[in-house]
C-alpha cells in the first residue's frame, strides 16, 4: 500500500462528500445492477466514507480501506451487518475464492498498483464470481485532451487521470460480460466481468 495514499484520504475524508455528489448518478446504475442479483457474499475494496452503504440491500457485505478515517466515518453509516476492516487491497487477506462479487466503485484509478488489486480480485473471487469496476475510463473522443491536462495535477490528489481499461493486461483474466456507458459526454463507465 502506499501510505501516502492512505495519509491523503484521512486528511480528504472531512471534503469527501462534496466529490461523492458527482458520483452518485452512476452509484444509482451500480446498486440496480448489484442488488438484482441473488444472494451472496460481496467484497467492496476502497469503501470509503460508506455513504453508499444502506443502498446495498441483498448482500453479505465486507467493505475494506486503507484509510482509517475514511472507515471511522463509513462505521456512522453501517448498517450493522457490514463488516469493515482496514485492508490494503492490493495484498488481501482472505482465502482464495471466498466471494461470490467484488466491488471497486472510483478505486482501481486510485490503488498504487491496478494490476495487482485485479490480481487479488481474481484470487478471493468463486469461480464465476462478477468484479463490477466502476470508474472514469479516458474516452477516445477529444474530450481525452481534459485527462491528460489534469495528468501533473491528478498525482497531488492520488489518482491516475489517464486511465485506459485496454492497458490493463490483468483484466484479460475474466471475461467482460457488460458495459454501462453514462452518455457520449460522461468520463464515467461501468464495467461487469465474470471469472470465467
Ligand atoms: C475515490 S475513493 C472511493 C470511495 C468509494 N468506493 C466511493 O465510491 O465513493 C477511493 C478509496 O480507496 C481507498 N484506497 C486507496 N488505495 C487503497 C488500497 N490499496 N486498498 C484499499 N483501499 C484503498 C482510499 O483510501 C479511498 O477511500
Amino acid at each position: 500500500m502506499s501510505q501516502q495514499t492512505a495519509n491523503f484520504y484521512n486528511k480528504f475524508s472531512v471534503f469527501y462528500p462534496l466529490v461523492d455528489i458527482f458520483l452518485k448518478p452512476q452509484k444509482r446504475k451500480l446498486f440496480h445492477e448489484i442488488n438484482t442479483l441473488p444472494f451472496g457474499k460481496l467484497l467492496e475494496i476502497g469503501v470509503g466514507n460508506g455513504a453508499h452503504l444502506p443502498l446495498y440491500k441483498t448482500h453479505g457485505i465486507t467493505g475494506i480501506d486503507t484509510s482509517l478515517n475514511m472507515l471511522e466515518i463509513a462505521k456512522k453509516h453501517n448498517p450493522s451487518n457490514i463488516n469493515l476492516l482496514q485492508m490494503n487491497g492490493e495484498t488481501l487477506l482472505f482465502q482464495d475464492e471466498s466471494f461470490d462479487y467484488i466491488v471497486l466503485s472510483h478505486t482501481i484509478a486510485v490503488v498504487d498498483n491496478p494490476e495487482k488489486l485485479l490480481e487479488e480480485s481474481y484470487r478471493v473471487l468463486k469461480p464465476n464470481g462478477k468484479i463490477f469496476i466502476l470508474n472514469h475510463f479516458t474516452p477516445k473522443n477529444w474530450l481525452r485532451l481534459v485527462d491528460y491536462s489534469f495528468h501533473f495535477f491528478s498525482k497531488i490528489f492520488h489518482f491516475k487521470s489517464v486511465f485506459h481499461a485496454e492497458e490493463l493486461k490483468t483484466l484479460e483474466k475474466y471475461r467482460l460480460e457488460k458495459e454501462v456507458n453514462f452518455g457520449t459526454f460522461s468520463y464515467f463507465k461501468l464495467l461487469i466481468y465474470c471469472k470465467s
